[in-house]
């Protein structure tokens, strides 16, 4: 009886792990969706970029930290503040207004992991900072 009762817990305690892994998961692979959707024709699937158009996502301090201002720039666009590695990017990047915070955060997430420091942000960081954008 005893060992059914810690069997059980084990079992049920796997199931959770493997529960919350699986939705790490699948965020990710939203995220990688969305980035390859609405942001790789420009700055190119490994997020290399372009040329001078469209400036790397390997080299960006906004992924490779806490992500603040990633979801504002996503929302507003941005245009002529991006100088890395001496080059100064002068072509527009559009505002995405359809994507949702939950698909910001998957993005976000998701670049983070690929060429940032893997600080991830959260839905709820994500949403506030987007409440608080500065107005186009
Ligand atoms: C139409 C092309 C285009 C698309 C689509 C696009 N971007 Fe950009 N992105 C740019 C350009 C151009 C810049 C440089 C803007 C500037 O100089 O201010 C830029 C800048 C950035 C930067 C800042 C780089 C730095 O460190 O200065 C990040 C981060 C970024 N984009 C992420 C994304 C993400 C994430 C998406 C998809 C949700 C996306 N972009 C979609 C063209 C694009």
């Amino acid at each position: 009886m005893r060992f059914t009762l810690y069997f059980l817990s084990f079992v049920s305690l796997l199931l959770i792990v493997g529960l919350s892994q699986s939705c790490e998961r699948d965020a990710y692979i939203e995220g990688r969706a969305l980035y390859n959707e609405y942001c790789a024709n420009c700055h190119q699937e490994d997020g290399s970029g372009l040329a001078a158009l469209y400036p790397p996502l390997t080299k960006s301090t906004f992924v490779d930290g806490d992500l603040t201002g990633l979801a504002c720039m996503i929302k507003n666009g941005r245009q002529g503040q991006s100088t890395i590695d001496g080059i100064r990017y002068t072509q527009q990047m559009p505002p995405i207004e359809k994507l949702t915070p939950i698909a910001i955060t998957n993005i976000a997430n998701y670049i983070s992991k690929e060429w940032g420091s893997e600080h991830y942000t959260t839905l709820q960081s994500v949403r506030d900072e987007l409440d608080g954008c500065p107005n186009q």
